[in-house]
């Protein structure tokens, strides 16, 4: 959840302007509120949900936010993250584009009975792959083991190793970036009056390990951005 994050939003602010993106794709939607977000700091935001439940319970409370807002922006789909990321590159390509995407991947789901792989516990190894090949772009993959909080499936972490062979299908020159504690900025839950913000947030400060989250951002060139260090 980026947006609990103040200063993880100031660096895809920062990302946004160096690189001129104009387009934030999202993958795992949940409650809308990272699209409620960004809709501000894109032209273009896209975000993608396999829950239906989770997916209609979004597309209204993005709708009644956005409402007479833009024509058509955000695009939301309730898809798997895989399909549509499958969906998008190719509509990318279709249309001839150069420019630079984020994708922000943030789509968890983990089930101990289908588990037999790593590909099938980690949707975000799917999401590389879908993703194979695409160079123009940011990847940004939440809950990764830095040190601070991330997903662990297993006894498997969401860690370099695990991700750096399909990182490199995507763009063998990608450079890596992660935050650190003291450049997290954590939203108290009394600095909301959302209902659905305060219980993430109130979730988020329930143990440090939840409240600081790892990220990592994936960048097709060196850059110099106060809080992000290099990964090696
Ligand atoms: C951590 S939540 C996302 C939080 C959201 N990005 C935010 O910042 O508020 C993960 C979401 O991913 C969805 N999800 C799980 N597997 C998915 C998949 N394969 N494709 C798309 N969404 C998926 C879950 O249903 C859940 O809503």
């Amino acid at each position: 959840m980026s947006w609990t994050d103040r200063k993880s939003i100031d660096h895809i602010k920062q990302l946004r302007d160096i690189f001129k993106v104009k387009t934030f794709v999202e993958t795992g939607t949940f409650k809308g509120i990272n699209v409620i977000t960004h809709l501000p700091n894109f032209d273009m935001v896209y975000s993608c949900e396999s829950d239906e439940e989770n997916y209609d319970y979004a597309r209204k409370k993005i709708q009644d936010y956005w409402i007479n807002k833009t024509e058509g922006n955000p695009y939301i789909y309730n898809q798997t993250s895989k399909e549509f990321l499958k969906f998008f590159k190719k509509f990318y390509k279709e249309a001839k584009r150069k420019d630079t995407i984020i994708f922000y991947l943030d789509a968890h789901f983990y089930d101990p009975k289908n588990n037999k792989s790593n590909k099938d516990r980690f949707v975000v190894l799917q999401e590389l792959k879908a993703l194979k090949g695409f160079k123009n772009c940011i990847i940004i993959i939440h809950d990764f083991d830095n040190n601070l909080g991330h997903i662990t499936y297993d006894g498997i972490s969401l860690d370099f190793k695990l991700l750096e062979k399909d990182l490199n299908k995507v763009n063998p020159n990608f450079k890596f970036y992660t935050n650190e504690l003291s450049s997290c900025d954590i939203v108290r839950p009394y600095e909301t009056d959302d209902p659905d913000e305060r219980a993430n947030l109130e979730y988020a400060w329930s143990k440090p390990e939840k409240t600081f989250r790892g990220i990592l951002y994936c960048v097709p060139k060196k850059i110099n951005i106060k809080g992000l260090k290099e990964w090696n």
